[in-house]
């Protein structure tokens, strides 16, 4: 049987950092309630476009496997920012590494995007349409964000990663999948003002508002990892003291500790790094892999359980079976251009850009926004 062996990784973070100080000297929020709520002390603002980002990440991916980007068959861009949706984004990280052999796709179901990726490489690969895939969670949500609503503007950052899956032999990879949607619960996340919907919205291209629901995303969200992780876990015949290491999505540690606590897998078991990134979207799941390996957290064999919600609101839960290299094969001198400015003097700039007063709050309630609400 053929199975997908991830054989690299690697991941781009932007270096400036905006800390809860930072939101609090535009923001009605402060450093307590923002821990005490999310676990978030500090998050990432880009100062280069998704693609580069993504370009990055995968290059230090394909130096760790040792793969040269001539031999690239598939690129899955997993994410729901994009510089420009056509072309794809994917095909610009591919025109960026030279991978001059390869398909390239984008996959966007919000915060899942990287994991939906990861399942339909694993797939190509394992039925033979490819050989080998990158697959790349990665977010640019500060350049979208509404700074004007404390209720969202806290929780994201930006980042990128990456990973390289090969054919393999043995067993190894993604060795048990299971995948959702709560379409009823769509409307409990949305962002207005990215897509095609603008006439008689009340909002242009580029002027972003969110729609956001948390306390029925936080519900939903405990529910379906918690339920997807114990039937991936079941169809596997796989118990939870068998899990080695899980790597959540990382939208709020409050979250995170609730998965764990219904998968009977303790704290010092599970990768974080809410605390340092925030909520990237799509690049957290690869983002705390990557850390896991650099930090010799995942071993020879390991099993990870990955999972994960985002907007839809999709939802997936992983099961992979580490190989046996846990070290790159080789790096790369690859990396992003300074950066010249803070974050808080980046998101100032995108601030003077946007108008939240020029936006017409009644416009935007009685336009399309008539899906009815879920209860929880
Ligand atoms: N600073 C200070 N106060 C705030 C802030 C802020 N940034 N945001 C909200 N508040 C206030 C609210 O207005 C409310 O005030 P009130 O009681 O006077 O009305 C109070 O804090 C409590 O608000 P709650 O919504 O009850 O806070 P909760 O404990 O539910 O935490 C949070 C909110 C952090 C958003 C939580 O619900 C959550 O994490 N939900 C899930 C979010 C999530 O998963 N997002 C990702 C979605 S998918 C994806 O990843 C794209």
């Amino acid at each position: 049987m053929t199975y997908a062996a991830i054989t690299g990784w690697g991941a781009c973070m932007p270096p400036a950092v905006l800390t809860n100080a930072d939101l609090a000297t535009f923001l009605d929020t402060s450093d307590d309630w923002i821990i005490s709520r999310t676990g978030m002390k500090e998050r990432r603002v880009s100062h280069v476009p998704a693609i580069e980002l993504s370009t990055v990440a995968a290059a230090r991916a394909l130096a760790c496997a040792n793969l040269p980007a001539d031999d690239v068959d598939l690129i899955i861009y997993g994410s729901c920012s994009y510089d420009e949706a056509v072309p794809n984004c994917a095909s610009g990280v591919q025109l960026n590494l030279g991978a001059t052999h390869a398909a390239s796709m984008d996959v966007n179901t919000a915060c899942t995007s990287f994991l939906y990726g990861l399942i339909t490489a694993t797939a190509m690969i394992r039925t033979g349409v490819v050989k080998n895939a990158v697959v790349i969670g990665v977010e640019l949500i500060t350049h979208y964000m509404d700074w004007s609503d404390r209720n969202v503007a806290v929780l994201f950052g930006d980042g990128a990663a990456a990973v390289v899956l090969q054919a393999s032999e043995k067993e190894s990879g993604v060795i048990g999948s299971i995948i959702g949607c709560n379409a009823e619960a769509r409307p409990s996340l949305r962002v207005r003002g990215i897509g095609c919907g603008y006439a008689g919205r009340g909002i242009t291209l580029g002027d972003t508002i969110w729609d956001f629901d948390g306390q029925v995303i936080f519900k939903r969200a405990v529910k379906a990892m918690s339920g997807a992780s114990a039937r991936v876990m079941q169809e596997c015949g796989v118990t939870a003291g068998q899990i080695d290491l899980v790597v959540p999505h990382q939208a709020n540690l409050r979250i995170i500790e609730s998965v764990a606590k219904y998968a009977g897998i303790p704290m010092e078991r599970v990768m974080l790094t809410v605390q340092k990134y925030g909520n990237m979207s799509a690049a957290t799941v690869p983002v705390a892999l990557v850390e896991a390996l650099e930090t010799g957290r995942v071993k020879p064999g390991s099993l990870l359980l990955m999972t994960g919600f985002g907007g839809g609101l999709t939802w997936a839960s992983l099961l992979v079976r580490w190989g046996d290299r846990v070290t790159p094969l080789g790096a790369t001198d690859r990396a992003l251009p300074p950066c010249t400015k803070t974050a808080l003097e980046m998101v100032n700039e995108i601030r003077a850009k946007q108008d939240p007063h020029g936006r017409s709050a009644a416009g935007l309630m009685s336009a399309e926004f008539t899906e009815k609400q879920p209860a929880g």
